[in-house]
Protein backbone atom coordinates (compact mmCIF):
# COMPACT_ATOMS: atom_id res chain seq x y z
CA UNK A 1 0.00 0.00 0.00
CA UNK A 2 1.11 3.57 -0.71
CA UNK A 3 2.18 5.71 2.37
CA UNK A 4 -0.04 7.58 3.79
CA UNK A 5 2.40 10.41 3.24
CA UNK A 6 4.59 11.13 0.17
CA UNK A 7 6.56 14.33 0.08
CA UNK A 8 8.74 14.96 -2.90
CA UNK A 9 11.07 17.51 -3.21
CA UNK A 10 8.48 20.28 -1.76
CA UNK A 11 9.80 23.87 -1.31
CA UNK A 12 8.42 26.64 0.64
CA UNK A 13 8.91 29.96 1.02
CA UNK A 14 7.97 33.50 2.58
CA UNK A 15 7.77 36.35 0.12
CA UNK A 16 9.38 34.58 -2.16
CA UNK A 17 12.14 33.47 -0.22
CA UNK A 18 11.93 29.72 0.12
CA UNK A 19 12.44 28.79 4.16
CA UNK A 20 12.08 24.84 2.76
CA UNK A 21 14.11 23.64 0.19
CA UNK A 22 13.39 20.40 -1.51
CA UNK A 23 11.89 18.08 1.57
CA UNK A 24 11.37 14.65 0.56
CA UNK A 25 9.91 12.80 3.35
CA UNK A 26 7.41 9.53 3.97
CA UNK A 27 4.94 8.53 6.37
CA UNK A 28 3.47 4.95 6.33
CA UNK A 29 0.53 3.79 7.53
CA UNK A 30 -0.20 3.61 11.16
CA UNK A 31 3.66 4.36 11.87
CA UNK A 32 4.51 7.71 13.99
CA UNK A 33 7.11 9.69 12.48
CA UNK A 34 8.86 12.04 14.23
CA UNK A 35 10.52 15.88 12.58
CA UNK A 36 13.36 17.22 14.90
CA UNK A 37 15.32 20.29 14.79
CA UNK A 38 16.28 23.70 16.47
CA UNK A 39 14.69 27.01 16.56
CA UNK A 40 14.19 28.34 12.97
CA UNK A 41 14.59 24.79 11.09
CA UNK A 42 11.84 24.91 9.39
CA UNK A 43 9.41 22.57 11.01
CA UNK A 44 6.46 24.66 11.62
CA UNK A 45 6.59 26.01 7.89
CA UNK A 46 6.50 22.15 6.71
CA UNK A 47 3.76 21.15 9.19
CA UNK A 48 1.90 24.04 7.76
CA UNK A 49 2.40 23.54 3.90
CA UNK A 50 1.20 19.85 4.33
CA UNK A 51 -1.71 21.00 6.17
CA UNK A 52 -2.37 23.49 3.28
CA UNK A 53 -1.92 26.65 5.12
CA UNK A 54 1.05 27.52 3.28
CA UNK A 55 1.48 27.03 -0.43
CA UNK A 56 3.81 25.29 -2.23
CA UNK A 57 6.65 26.90 -4.61
CA UNK A 58 7.85 23.68 -5.98
CA UNK A 59 7.18 19.79 -5.41
CA UNK A 60 4.79 17.46 -4.43
CA UNK A 61 2.49 16.49 -1.40
CA UNK A 62 0.38 12.99 -2.34
CA UNK A 63 -1.46 12.38 1.24
CA UNK A 64 -3.57 8.76 0.75
CA UNK A 65 -1.84 8.04 -2.69
CA UNK A 66 -3.34 11.15 -4.08
CA UNK A 67 -1.86 14.61 -5.21
CA UNK A 68 -3.12 17.12 -2.92
CA UNK A 69 -0.76 19.23 -2.87
CA UNK A 70 -2.87 21.97 -4.36
CA UNK A 71 -6.17 21.27 -2.12
CA UNK A 72 -7.14 23.80 0.59
CA UNK A 73 -6.58 22.86 4.24
CA UNK A 74 -10.83 21.96 4.47
CA UNK A 75 -10.50 19.57 1.28
CA UNK A 76 -7.31 17.88 3.07
CA UNK A 77 -9.30 17.26 6.68
CA UNK A 78 -12.08 16.21 4.74
CA UNK A 79 -9.65 13.59 3.72
CA UNK A 80 -8.28 12.74 6.83
CA UNK A 81 -5.64 14.96 7.18
CA UNK A 82 -5.56 17.70 10.39
CA UNK A 83 -3.01 19.75 12.09
CA UNK A 84 -2.97 20.63 15.64
CA UNK A 85 -0.89 23.72 15.34
CA UNK A 86 2.17 24.80 17.15
CA UNK A 87 0.96 26.96 20.22
CA UNK A 88 -2.86 27.44 21.79
CA UNK A 89 -5.86 27.16 19.54
CA UNK A 90 -8.89 26.25 21.14
CA UNK A 91 -11.71 28.37 21.13
CA UNK A 92 -11.59 30.43 25.03
CA UNK A 93 -15.17 31.39 25.19
CA UNK A 94 -16.45 28.17 24.36
CA UNK A 95 -17.24 25.12 26.50
CA UNK A 96 -14.92 21.95 25.78
CA UNK A 97 -18.59 20.45 24.29
CA UNK A 98 -18.47 23.51 21.91
CA UNK A 99 -15.05 23.08 20.93
CA UNK A 100 -15.81 19.45 19.91
CA UNK A 101 -18.63 20.48 18.35
CA UNK A 102 -16.08 22.52 16.01
CA UNK A 103 -14.25 19.62 15.56
CA UNK A 104 -17.01 17.63 14.22
CA UNK A 105 -18.18 20.66 11.66
CA UNK A 106 -17.74 18.23 8.89
CA UNK A 107 -19.15 15.03 9.72
CA UNK A 108 -22.64 14.96 8.40
CA UNK A 109 -24.52 11.99 10.94
CA UNK A 110 -25.36 12.67 14.33
CA UNK A 111 -24.54 8.82 15.65
CA UNK A 112 -21.22 9.46 14.36
CA UNK A 113 -20.46 12.40 16.10
CA UNK A 114 -21.52 10.55 19.14
CA UNK A 115 -19.04 7.25 18.48
CA UNK A 116 -16.48 9.62 17.93
CA UNK A 117 -17.01 11.79 20.91
CA UNK A 118 -17.57 8.58 23.38
CA UNK A 119 -14.06 7.96 22.08
CA UNK A 120 -12.08 10.77 22.74
CA UNK A 121 -13.77 11.01 25.92
CA UNK A 122 -12.71 7.34 26.53
CA UNK A 123 -8.70 8.74 25.26
CA UNK A 124 -8.89 11.75 27.61
CA UNK A 125 -11.63 11.42 30.51
CA UNK A 126 -10.77 14.97 31.70
CA UNK A 127 -12.70 16.49 29.19
CA UNK A 128 -15.51 14.33 29.48
CA UNK A 129 -15.09 15.71 33.76
CA UNK A 130 -14.76 19.21 32.37
CA UNK A 131 -17.31 19.28 29.17
CA UNK A 132 -19.46 22.19 30.34
CA UNK A 133 -16.36 24.20 31.62
CA UNK A 134 -15.06 27.40 29.17
CA UNK A 135 -11.82 25.88 27.28
CA UNK A 136 -10.04 28.80 28.50
CA UNK A 137 -10.48 28.23 32.05
CA UNK A 138 -8.47 24.42 31.73
CA UNK A 139 -4.60 24.23 32.20
CA UNK A 140 -2.07 24.46 28.91
CA UNK A 141 -1.78 21.08 29.10
CA UNK A 142 -5.81 20.29 29.21
CA UNK A 143 -6.41 22.72 26.62
CA UNK A 144 -3.62 20.78 24.70
CA UNK A 145 -5.63 17.70 24.92
CA UNK A 146 -8.63 19.52 23.89
CA UNK A 147 -6.66 20.06 20.37
CA UNK A 148 -5.84 17.07 19.90
CA UNK A 149 -9.66 15.71 20.78
CA UNK A 150 -10.75 18.28 18.30
CA UNK A 151 -8.80 16.74 15.56
CA UNK A 152 -9.80 13.27 16.28
CA UNK A 153 -13.50 14.40 15.38
CA UNK A 154 -12.52 13.99 12.10
CA UNK A 155 -11.81 10.12 11.39
CA UNK A 156 -8.46 11.04 10.43
CA UNK A 157 -5.65 8.78 8.77
CA UNK A 158 -2.76 11.25 9.65
CA UNK A 159 -2.56 13.23 12.79
CA UNK A 160 -0.01 16.21 12.84
CA UNK A 161 1.20 17.75 16.33
CA UNK A 162 3.51 20.52 16.03
CA UNK A 163 5.35 20.80 19.35
CA UNK A 164 2.71 19.12 21.76
CA UNK A 165 4.86 19.58 24.48
CA UNK A 166 6.08 23.19 24.69
CA UNK A 167 5.09 24.78 27.76
CA UNK A 168 3.89 21.71 29.74
CA UNK A 169 4.81 20.08 32.17
CA UNK A 170 6.61 16.23 32.54
CA UNK A 171 3.66 14.48 33.83
CA UNK A 172 1.18 16.40 31.20
CA UNK A 173 3.37 15.64 28.78
CA UNK A 174 3.56 12.25 29.36
CA UNK A 175 0.13 11.37 29.74
CA UNK A 176 -0.30 13.04 26.03
CA UNK A 177 2.16 10.91 24.49
CA UNK A 178 1.59 8.15 25.67
CA UNK A 179 -1.94 8.00 24.20
CA UNK A 180 0.02 8.23 20.48
CA UNK A 181 0.59 4.13 20.21
CA UNK A 182 -3.09 3.38 20.69
CA UNK A 183 -3.94 6.13 17.57
CA UNK A 184 -1.78 4.24 16.15
CA UNK A 185 -3.60 1.03 16.68
CA UNK A 186 -6.87 2.62 15.66
CA UNK A 187 -5.28 3.24 12.11
CA UNK A 188 -4.10 6.59 12.35
CA UNK A 189 -0.53 8.01 11.69
CA UNK A 190 1.12 10.57 13.49
CA UNK A 191 4.10 13.12 12.18
CA UNK A 192 5.34 14.63 15.67
CA UNK A 193 7.53 17.81 15.43
CA UNK A 194 9.28 18.60 18.40
CA UNK A 195 12.14 20.14 20.05
CA UNK A 196 11.99 17.78 22.59
CA UNK A 197 13.81 15.54 20.81
CA UNK A 198 14.22 12.32 23.65
CA UNK A 199 10.84 12.23 23.78
CA UNK A 200 9.66 12.02 20.27
CA UNK A 201 12.35 9.24 19.68
CA UNK A 202 10.60 7.85 22.31
CA UNK A 203 7.34 7.50 20.90
CA UNK A 204 8.50 7.31 16.89
CA UNK A 205 10.10 4.41 14.68
CA UNK A 206 11.53 6.32 12.08
CA UNK A 207 12.10 10.65 12.23
CA UNK A 208 13.87 13.10 10.24
CA UNK A 209 16.24 15.84 11.53
CA UNK A 210 15.90 19.20 10.12
CA UNK A 211 18.67 22.11 9.55
CA UNK A 212 18.52 25.61 7.84
CA UNK A 213 14.62 24.17 5.67
CA UNK A 214 16.61 21.31 4.84
CA UNK A 215 16.31 17.34 5.54
CA UNK A 216 19.59 16.44 6.72
CA UNK A 217 19.06 13.02 8.32
CA UNK A 218 17.07 9.95 8.61
CA UNK A 219 17.02 6.79 10.50
CA UNK A 220 15.32 4.76 13.07
CA UNK A 221 14.77 6.51 16.26
CA UNK A 222 16.56 4.32 17.90
CA UNK A 223 19.46 4.56 16.14
CA UNK A 224 19.09 8.67 16.46
CA UNK A 225 18.59 8.20 20.10
CA UNK A 226 22.24 6.20 20.30
CA UNK A 227 23.74 8.38 17.53
CA UNK A 228 26.85 10.75 18.95
CA UNK A 229 26.23 13.78 16.59
CA UNK A 230 21.98 13.69 17.74
CA UNK A 231 23.03 13.19 20.88
CA UNK A 232 25.04 16.15 20.86
CA UNK A 233 23.19 19.13 19.17
CA UNK A 234 19.54 17.80 20.11
CA UNK A 235 19.12 16.08 23.39
CA UNK A 236 21.93 18.13 25.02
CA UNK A 237 23.58 14.49 26.18
CA UNK A 238 27.04 12.91 25.70
CA UNK A 239 27.64 10.56 24.14
CA UNK A 240 25.96 6.78 25.51
N1 LIG B 1 5.47 34.25 8.56
C1 LIG B 1 6.76 34.23 8.23
N2 LIG B 1 7.29 35.17 7.41
C2 LIG B 1 8.59 35.16 7.06
N3 LIG B 1 9.48 34.22 7.47
C3 LIG B 1 9.02 33.27 8.29
C4 LIG B 1 7.65 33.22 8.72
N4 LIG B 1 7.50 32.14 9.54
C5 LIG B 1 8.70 31.55 9.61
N5 LIG B 1 9.62 32.22 8.87
C6 LIG B 1 11.04 31.86 8.72
O1 LIG B 1 11.12 30.54 8.20
C7 LIG B 1 12.16 29.82 8.85
C8 LIG B 1 11.58 28.55 9.48
O2 LIG B 1 10.69 28.92 10.52
P1 LIG B 1 9.74 27.86 11.22
O3 LIG B 1 8.79 28.58 12.07
O4 LIG B 1 9.19 26.94 10.20
O5 LIG B 1 10.80 27.06 12.12
P2 LIG B 1 10.56 26.01 13.30
O6 LIG B 1 11.52 24.90 13.04
O7 LIG B 1 9.14 25.67 13.41
O8 LIG B 1 11.02 26.83 14.59
P3 LIG B 1 10.49 26.75 16.12
O9 LIG B 1 11.17 25.57 16.71
O10 LIG B 1 10.97 28.03 16.70
O11 LIG B 1 9.01 26.63 16.09
C9 LIG B 1 12.79 30.76 9.86
O12 LIG B 1 13.94 31.31 9.27
C10 LIG B 1 11.74 31.80 10.07
O13 LIG B 1 12.30 33.05 10.40
MG1 LIG C 1 7.78 25.77 14.94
Amino acid sequence: MAPVLDVRELSVGYGGVDALHQVSLRVERDETVGVLGANGAGKTTLVNALAGVLGASAGRVAFDGEDVTSLTPERRARKGLSLVRQGRSVFHHMTVQENLDMGAYLVREAAQVRTRLEAVFAMFPVLAERRRQLAGAMSGGEQKMLEIARSLMLPLKLLMLDEPSLGLAPRMLEAIFEKIPALNRAGTAVLLVEQNALAALAVSTRAYVMELGRIRREDRSERLVNDAEVRARYLGVGPS
